[in-house]
C-alpha cells in the first residue's frame, strides 16, 4: 500500500504468535512503533485471546513517528514526533466497526510531541507535552473531525549551560490533576513541573508556579493519586533515576504547592543504578494502591521467550502505596519481557500488564496479582515490526 509518505507498506506483517492467552474474553490494544531503516512507524491493533497476541489492524495515518495515543470513545487522538522536523503533529483517528484507523482532522504541533492528555469539560480539550522543541500545545477536539488549534507556548532555554537534553525545556508528559483544574508538565530539560491553571470552559491554560528539581534530575513522567482529602503525585526522574512523591497543596490563590515525601532511586533504594539506566513511565494501578515504573536499559535481570530462548530484560518495579500518608515501599522488581519498556500500562481491572520493549520489537503481556501487586508470568507476546514505543488496552 502506498502511503503519504512515499513508502510502499506490506500490508500484514508477519507476527510470531506464541503462548497461551487468557481464557475468557479478549481484549485490544493499541501500539505505537517508531520506526526501522526504511520502515515507518505505525499504529497497530492486536487482539489478545486464546490465540495468543496477534495484530488485526494497523496505519500509517498518524505519520512516521507516533510516540503516544489517548483514546476518547471511538477516537484515538496520535501524535508524530516527526524526528528532526520543525514541528510535529497531532491526529484524530476513527476506530471502525472492522478496527480501521481513518483519519478524520489534524494539527500542528510544536516539535517533538511525546504525550496528549483530554481536559476540560465534556472533554473538549486536548494538551500536548512537546519535548524536542520544547514546548506544550492545546486544541479543541469539540469536533473530532475539525481539530481547532488553541494555544502555543514555547519555553525559555535554562540560563544555564548544560549539554543535550538539559540545554532547553523538554516537557514529556501533559497530566491532568484529580480536580481537573490544573495541567502539569514534567519539563525534563529544565528540572521543572511547569503547572497551568486549566480554564474547563474556556479550555485557556493560564501558567502558575513551577516546582523546581535539582539540576540534572530530569523530570519525566508522572501521576497523582487522590487518597480521601489528600493528593499526592508521584514522578519518575529519567536523568537522575529517582522516583520522588509530593504532597499537593491546592492554595487559596489557585495555584498548586508540592512537598517531597519521598525521594529513592527507581529501585526504592539509595544504590547506584547500572549505568546506562534510564527510568521512563510510572503508572497507577486501577485500584490505586501500587505505583509501577519501568526502567531502561538495565539488562539486569532475564526474561525466557515463550520459543524458550532467554534474553536480557529491565525491570518493572512496583511499590505499594500508603493511602494515608503517601509513603511508598518497594514490592516488586520484575522482568519487563526485554530492553527499553518505553511504555507500559494495566487493563481495567488490573489484571494484566502490557509492556511495549522497544529496543527488542516486542510487546509481551503479563498476568498481575491485583492483591500483592505482583506482577506474574507472561500470557502472550508478539514480535511487531519497528520499535514499539507505547501499548495502552483498549477502552
Ligand atoms: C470549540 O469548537 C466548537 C466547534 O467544534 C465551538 O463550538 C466551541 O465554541 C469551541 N470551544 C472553545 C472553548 O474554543
Ligand atoms: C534524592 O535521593 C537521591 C539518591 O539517594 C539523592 O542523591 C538526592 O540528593 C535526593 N534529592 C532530594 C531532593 O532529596
Ligand atoms: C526465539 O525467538 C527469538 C525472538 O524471535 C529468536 O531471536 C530466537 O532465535 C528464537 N530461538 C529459537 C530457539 O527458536
Amino acid at each position: 500500500m502506498r502511503t503519504a509518505y512515499g513508502i510502499t507498506l506490506a500490508l500484514s506483517a508477519s507476527f510470531r504468535l506464541t503462548s497461551a492467552a487468557p481464557r475468557g474474553g479478549s481484549s485490544l490494544l493499541y501500539v505505537t512503533t517508531y520506526p526501522v531503516s526504511d520502515d515507518l512507524g505505525k499504529v497497530l491493533t492486536l487482539k489478545l485471546d486464546g490465540a495468543g497476541l496477534q495484530s488485526v489492524a494497523e496505519s500509517d495515518s498518524c505519520g512516521p513517528y507516533p510516540s503516544w495515543l489517548t483514546q476518547a470513545g471511538n477516537i484515538l487522538y496520535c501524535v508524530n514526533e516527526a524526528w528532526g522536523g520543525d514541528h510535529g503533529d497531532l491526529a484524530s483517528l476513527k476506530i471502525g466497526a472492522d478496527l480501521s484507523l481513518a483519519k478524520l482532522s489534524g494539527g500542528t504541533t510544536v516539535g517533538g510531541p511525546v504525550s496528549t492528555i483530554v481536559y476540560g469539560a465534556g472533554g473538549r480539550g486536548l494538551a500536548v507535552a512537546d519535548y524536542a522543541g520544547g514546548g506544550i500545545n492545546t486544541f479543541n477536539i469539540s469536533d473530532p473531525a475539525a481539530i481547532v488549534p488553541l494555544q502555543t507556548e514555547v519555553f525559555p532555554k535554562p540560563p544555564d549551560n548544560r549539554p543535550e537534553p538539559q540545554n532547553q525545556a523538554r516537557p514529556h508528559e501533559a497530566v491532568l490533576d484529580p480536580t481537573g483544574n490544573f495541567l502539569v508538565f514534567p519539563d525534563l530539560g529544565a528540572d521543572l513541573l511547569r503547572t497551568f491553571r486549566a480554564d474547563k470552559k474556556t479550555l485557556a491554560l493560564t501558567e502558575s508556579k513551577v516546582y523546581e528539581f535539582s539540576r540534572g534530575t530530569g523530570p519525566r513522567h508522572a501521576a497523582f493519586l487522590k487518597s480521601g482529602s489528600k493528593t499526592f503525585l508521584y514522578v519518575v526522574c529519567e536523568l537522575a533515576n529517582l522516583l520522588q512523591g509530593f504532597s499537593v497543596t491546592y492554595n487559596a490563590d489557585n495555584t498548586l504547592s508540592f512537598t517531597q515525601i519521598y525521594n529513592a532511586t527507581t529501585h526504592g533504594d539509595s544504590n547506584p543504578v547500572p549505568a546506562g539506566t534510564s527510568a521512563a513511565e510510572i503508572t497507577l494501578s486501577p485500584d490505586r494502591k501500587f505505583l509501577t515504573l519501568s526502567s531502561r536499559n538495565e539488562k539486569s535481570l532475564q526474561y525466557t521467550l515463550a520459543n524458550g530462548t532467554t534474553v536480557p530484560s529491565d525491570p518493572l518495579i512496583t511499590f505499594a502505596i500508603n493511602a494515608a500518608t503517601g509513603a511508598l515501599s518497594h514490592v516488586q522488581t520484575a522482568p519487563a519481557g526485554g530492553i527499553n519498556p518505553r511504555h507500559f500500562s494495566f487493563n481495567k481491572d488490573g489484571t494484566r500488564v502490557a509492556s511495549a520493549l522497544q529496543s527488542d520489537g516486542r510487546i509481551v503481556v503479563f498476568e498481575r496479582d491485583v492483591a500483592s501487586g505482583k506482577i506474574g508470568k507472561a500470557v502472550a507476546e508478539a514480535d511487531v515490526p519497528g520499535m514499539p514505543n507505547f501499548a495502552v488496552f483498549a477502552q
